[in-house]
């Protein structure tokens, strides 16, 4: 097997930069709310180790990395910058560059600062012109660094675990708001691709991408039969993703979604159907099996370590459905797998690898989810998903068996039969 995309890897900031920040993660582990009781202030403590950790990445071969800038750390006060953290990420993209890896760069990645939380974050749409300020800051502070942007990863797991399931901050539990959010973050998105444009374009730079990180699963009736399951599997399906994907990528909002936010001033942009995505970012992970509204896992499926469904023919058949609706390549923006003792990354990795690469889809990228084990949101650092082991007590990065795979597939191209004979042959998922 052969690929014609670039392997990469993604991470998010609060995951793995570490540091006693003000957002709302902080405050969601001191309200004890993690699980194993970890703190996102230990995490991967990658803002002080990332020559290593991108040194580590080069070493496999990666040239395609898609990051996060912390929010609360760039903009500890409202409207007060830290120009020191931003010399910082600036060390890091110019020393990604000298290595030779690109950056995605992802502005917002479920985490706010606490000052921003506090008048009401994005469940208030006059909050909108405050997020697209901080766009702004970033493109203007390292758009000559960076060409390509994720405004936004998953608006609908940052509005659903937040305001409906109440395991994310802020733990709300209403669908209404929830629906709220999720209108509110297309709007962001649909506004700051314009702006970035805009900015970039003034700048005098080129080439410039900018999408956002859609998380989207497939949702199977569980009897195909059974009207009931196929009408809570449409539903489901439209509240969760596919009303949000539509006003994303085209701007137009339908039931449930409502439009938000008309900008006044130099940032003004009208929110009206359009093309709003370079690129089409598909965060993949499992299938939903559904018999009542919500979620449910197919009996006798195959599982990771949190009880999520491995289903590789779900990657093509989401990014089929985006490619539907906006015709633009394909960025697979994470797909990974939570395996704690590395023991059936490989054969996932390289199932999904096959769907993809014989989809006929124009797959341009994959960025592997993740890099390094890092911060799982609630589950803390129990839930490992990285190519790099990380032993937090001591910070030692080990590369895993699936890292060396990694590593060899980018070297051949694909998947040699000696290739998967050592790493993928061996390995079997469980039930
Ligand atoms: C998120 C990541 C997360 C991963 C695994 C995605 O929904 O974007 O931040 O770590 O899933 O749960």
């Amino acid at each position: 097997m052969t690929f014609v995309f670039l392997l990469g890897a993604a991470s998010a900031a609060t995951q793995i930069e570490g540091g006693n920040i003000s957002h709302t993660w902080s405050g969601w582990y001191q309200k004890g709310c993690i699980r194993d009781g970890s703190s996102p202030a230990r995490a991967c403590d990658h803002f002080r180790r990332w020559r290593e950790d991108i040194d580590l990445m080069a070493e496999v071969g990666i040239k395609v990395y898609r990051l996060g800038i912390e929010w609360a750390r760039l903009e500890p006060a409202r409207g007060n910058y830290d120009e020191a953290a931003a010399a910082s990420y600036r060390e890091l993209f110019t020393y990604m560059k000298s290595r030779g890896i690109a950056p995605l760069l992802t502005i917002h990645h479920f985490t706010n600062p606490l000052w921003f939380e506090d008048i009401g974050g994005f469940a208030t749409p006059a909050n909108i012109p405050v997020f697209l300020g901080f766009v702004e800051y970033v493109v203007k502070r390292f758009g000559d660094l960076v060409d390509e942007y994720v405004t936004i990863n998953e608006p609908n797991v940052f509005a659903v675990m937040g305001y409906f399931a109440g395991e994310f901050p802020p733990g709300r539990r209403s669908m209404r708001l929830a629906l709220r959010v999720q209108s509110v973050m297309a709007s962001c998105h649909i506004q700051a691709y314009s702006l970035i444009h805009k900015l970039r374009r003034e700048m005098g730079c080129q080439n410039t991408k900018v999408g956002f990180a859609h998380h989207a699963r497939v949702f199977e009736p569980k009897s195909k039969n059974n009207l009931w399951h196929r009408l809570c599997a449409r539903l489901t399906s439209r509240m969760f993703q596919d009303a949000l994907t539509r006003a994303c990528l085209l701007g137009r909002f339908s039931f449930p979604l409502k439009k938000y936010g008309r900008l006044r001033g130099k940032l003004r942009c009208k929110l009206h159907p359009g093309e709003y995505a370079d690129f089409l970012g598909l965060n993949y992970y499992t299938r939903s099996t559904v018999s009542k509204l919500g979620d449910g896992v197919r009996e006798g499926s195959p599982r990771n370590d949190l009880g999520w469904e491995i289903y590789p023919e779900g990657i093509a058949i989401c990014a089929r459905e985006l490619h539907d609706i906006l015709a633009r390549p394909i960025y697979i923006t994470e797909n990974g797998t939570c395996d704690n003792n590395d023991a059936f990354r490989c054969r996932f990795i390289c199932e999904h690898l096959k769907v993809l690469a014989e989809s006929g889809l124009p797959v341009e990228r994959y960025y592997h989810w993740c890099f390094t084990d890092n911060f799982e949101w609630c589950e803390g650092e129990s839930a490992r998903f990285g190519l790099v082991h990380i032993d937090y007590a001591s910070q030692k990065r080990t590369l895993k068996k699936s890292g060396r795979f990694y590593a060899a597939m980018i070297k051949n191209k694909g998947v040699t039969d000696e290739i998967y004979n050592e790493f993928v042959a061996p390995q079997e998922y469980h039930l």
